[in-house]
């Protein structure tokens, strides 16, 4: 503490910490990583019905094999109740179990469980330890690699959250095994995310493997899926390094496809999939990066078809200028005002559109025109089941209405 005069003095608060992600089988050992980081404390695992339908009996079977004190919690999660009521509902549940200060909550599902359980371990004793074990493609790579937790709140996604750090994520690939597809397409798109800002020949590899990938889960048997897969949580975990809590910049790559997606999620219901939302947002920005000359019309063509090629939506019918205007504004008050809308400009490179007054309600109308008569001569592609499969909100209804963001 330093006195900065006799009546002010001046104190640091920084906090260091570090965590490995690791790729392996952590409920096949007993003794190994998993039963390690819990470290004989008593551990409230926080899971949800499916998971549990898929990978319960392996996870009680790891608890009695280790020995450890661990409590299953088996909690309904979906997008429309990914809310502080659940976050609650994980506390009670740190209560009842009597978890102390020092005492790790663990997520066992996918990126909403991530988020839920982050912000509540953030606010169980004023901090406790959380393990993430991410069991979507989307959280193996993204949601359940970072330290961001967040829910939704008065019709405003992921208004509330933290970041907090895990002290350790363990991912299991054969967890995707039992991914339906268009889960598995909600991750890819943001593996394309990475790809398209960062890694050229990451993009070649997804789009010319993809009947593959997407056959097997990501687990074939020549280990492509898993290359894919490390190679796109090395780049997440590089991109976010030098600004973790995002207090250096708000200008960050990684919102690739995350200035419009929220919105549409909202305006779909939340039936819309995070990453197929992601999805349309990259198509959008493309083809803004295309019209102001920021890319070819090949490579603007190149991206597209890439995306369709893997079954994603370039388009969704809530996709329009008016809506999508006011979701930028939307955006920018997240980034301190100012837009940071990242534009490809090529393929593995982007860069930024600074300022509001940059996306003129013009600009976004002759985008979104674009993209909308482009669907419309391809009635085939991407396939209509990837918005309409059934929602897989857990058995939760979907709320009626849903008001506009903050
Ligand atoms: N915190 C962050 O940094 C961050 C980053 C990106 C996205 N997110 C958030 O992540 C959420 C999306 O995550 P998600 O796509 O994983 O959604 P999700 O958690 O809803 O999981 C998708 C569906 O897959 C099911 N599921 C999970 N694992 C399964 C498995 N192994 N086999 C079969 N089914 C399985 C779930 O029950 C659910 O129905 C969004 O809310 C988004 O905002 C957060």
């Amino acid at each position: 503490v330093r006195a900065v005069s006799p009546a002010a003095f001046a104190t640091q608060c920084d906090r260091q910490s570090s965590y490995d992600v690791v790729l392996g089988k952590p409920l096949d050992d007993p003794i190994g990583l998993l039963a390690e980081a819990i470290a004989g404390r008593p551990a409230l695992i926080v899971t949800t019905p499916t998971v549990d339908r898929q990978y319960g009996q392996a996870l009680r079977d790891w608890i009695a094999a280790s020995g450890v004190n661990a409590t299953v919690e088996v909690v309904r999660l979906g997008e429309a109740n990914k809310t502080m009521e659940t976050v609650l509902q994980v506390a009670t549940a740190a209560k009842r179990r009597r978890l102390g200060r020092r005492d790790p909550l663990i997520a066992f599902g996918g990126g909403i469980c991530c988020d839920v359980v982050t912000l509540a371990a953030t606010l169980v004793r004023r901090g406790s330890p959380y393990i993430c074990m991410p069991t979507t493609l989307l959280a193996q790579i993204d949601a359940g690699i970072g330290l961001k937790g967040g829910v939704n709140f008065d019709g405003c996604k992921n208004f509330l959250g933290c970041f907090a750090p895990p002290s350790n994520v363990f991912i299991d690939m054969d967890w995707l095994r039992t991914l339906p597809s268009v889960e598995v397409r909600s991750g890819t798109a943001e593996i394309i995310k990475m790809a398209l800002i960062l890694d050229a020949e990451l993009f070649e590899v997804v789009t010319g493997g993809w009947q593959r990938l997407l056959r097997t889960r990501y687990t074939d048997a020549e280990g492509v899926g898993r290359r894919v897969v490390a190679r796109s949580i090395e780049l997440m975990l590089e991109e976010l390094q030098d600004n973790w809590y995002e207090d250096r910049s708000l200008q960050r790559l990684a919102d690739f496809g995350h200035t419009f997606s929220a919105r549409l999620e909202e305006l779909s219901g939340y039936r819309l999939r995070h990453g197929l939302a992601v999805a349309v947002d990259m198509a959008l920005s493309t083809v803004i990066a295309s019209i102001l000359g920021m890319l070819t019309h090949d490579e603007c063509e190149h991206i597209l078809a890439g995306l369709e090629l893997v079954g994603l939506p370039t388009f969704v019918p809530w996709c329009t200028a008016g809506e999508m205007f006011p979701a930028a504004r939307a955006s920018a008050r997240n980034r301190g005002g100012d837009l940071n809308l990242v534009l490809p400009t090529g393929i593995g490179r982007a860069t930024f559109l600074h300022h509001l007054e940059d996306l003129p309600l013009t600009l976004l109308e002759q985008a979104v025109d674009r993209l909308q008569r482009r669907a419309s001569e391809r009635p085939c592609a991407p396939p209509r089941t990837v918005v309409a499969e059934p929602a897989p909100l857990d058995g939760i209804t979907t709320p009626a209405s849903v008001r506009s963001a903050a």
